[in-house]
């Protein structure tokens, strides 16, 4: 257990444990199959997408950390004095740590996450690391129920902060939803600062996506894996091929694992038909132009204050005021 880590006490919601195999199946048996995105992150997975953030073809990372190295400051003034950060997704990342030094006076961070141990591991990586914050993890699925901790001084505004572009690997009406909750999670004070992806060139979207060294597709298969190791499925690794493909229209990277021939997977008793060429697929990743998610938030009763962008217009980071 690394430093501080010890004494932090974590505020549990106990996130229901998910059913990989019920899940599996039931993706499987649709018609165009389907895994959930969800079942990329093991330990193997999450190796795998820290990989994935050091790509070169991998842009966003990079971009929405430049942006924040230029603008922390002004994020901090839009969130205010003795703001009550909260983070989705555990983060004891770069980013994380400029924004709370740009803070002026933070009430507390609180880092929400649905994995005990990842969310112990980073809370206590940060809180040794900023002494005088007051860091309350909470465990907790984030797009659920659950409530905030108190910290021990007053709170002026509670700022969300979700990074990285996960709002992408929702559909837009799901995006909507989730927007709402996070402001009604926020209360009528509340923020949100937001990572969000840009639309771009069909070609530098589909690299970051489908990376020269496999990185990627290694990351993409690895559900597989996982489902041999903990489902007791037969995939066979080699009769599967990562593809990424940009749908203009929908505005999405789709990632999807191709059945390179004709072949029966089972999963225990079931089994499961897949033609050569056929399909499952594992992610979407939506991307939005400026105005486009501005739209979007405001329709989930946001109002979008701020906005800020890299030169070459690759990624954004919004802004959004509760009122
Ligand atoms: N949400 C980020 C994105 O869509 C990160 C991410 C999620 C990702 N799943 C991924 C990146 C799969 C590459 C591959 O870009």
């Amino acid at each position: 257990m690394g430093e501080g880590s010890s004494t932090l006490e974590i505020l549990d919601f106990g996130p229901a444990p998910s059913d990989f195999r019920a899940e599996l199946v039931d993706g499987l048996g649709r018609d165009p199959k389907s895994i959930p995105s969800k079942y990329f992150y093991d330990e193997q997975g999450s190796a795998l997408f820290d990989r994935i953030c050091q790509l070169e073809e991998y842009y966003p990372t990079r971009t929405e950390l430049a942006i924040l190295r230029e603008h922390a400051g002004a994020m901090a003034a839009r969130l205010g004095p003795e703001c009550l950060l909260v983070e989705y997704g555990s983060g004891s990342s770069i980013k994380t740590r400029l924004l709370l030094e740009a803070l002026e006076e933070p009430a507390g961070y609180v880092p929400v996450d649905i994995s005990r141990e990842h969310l112990a591991r980073s809370a206590g990586v940060l809180d040794a690391r900023h002494p005088g914050l007051e860091v309350l993890p909470v465990c907790a699925d984030y797009t659920g129920d659950y409530s905030l901790p108190q910290p021990s001084g007053a709170v002026r505004r509670v700022g969300i902060y979700f990074p990285g572009s996960t709002i992408g690997n929702f559909t837009p009406p799901q995006a909507r939803e989730f927007l709402a909750h996070t402001a009604e999670v926020s209360g009528e004070s509340g923020g949100l600062l937001i990572g969000v992806d840009l639309k771009k060139d069909r070609e530098l979207l589909e690299r970051a996506y489908d990376d020269a060294e496999g990185v990627t597709a290694a990351f993409n298969k690895n559900v597989l894996t996982r489902a041999n190791r903990e489902v007791g499925s037969d995939f066979d690794l080699d009769a599967f091929r990562h593809v990424a493909l940009y749908d203009e229209k929908e505005g999405r990277i789709e990632m999807h694992l191709e059945s390179t021939r004709p072949q029966v997977v089972r999963v225990g008793s079931e089994r499961f038909d897949l033609h050569a060429g056929e399909r499952i697929h594992t992610e979407n990743s939506y991307k939005y132009e400026v105005q486009e998610f501005g739209a979007l938030a405001s329709s989930a009763g946001y109002r979008p204050d701020a906005v800020w962008t890299d030169p070459d217009s690759l990624f954004s980071v919004h802004y959004l005021s509760v009122r």
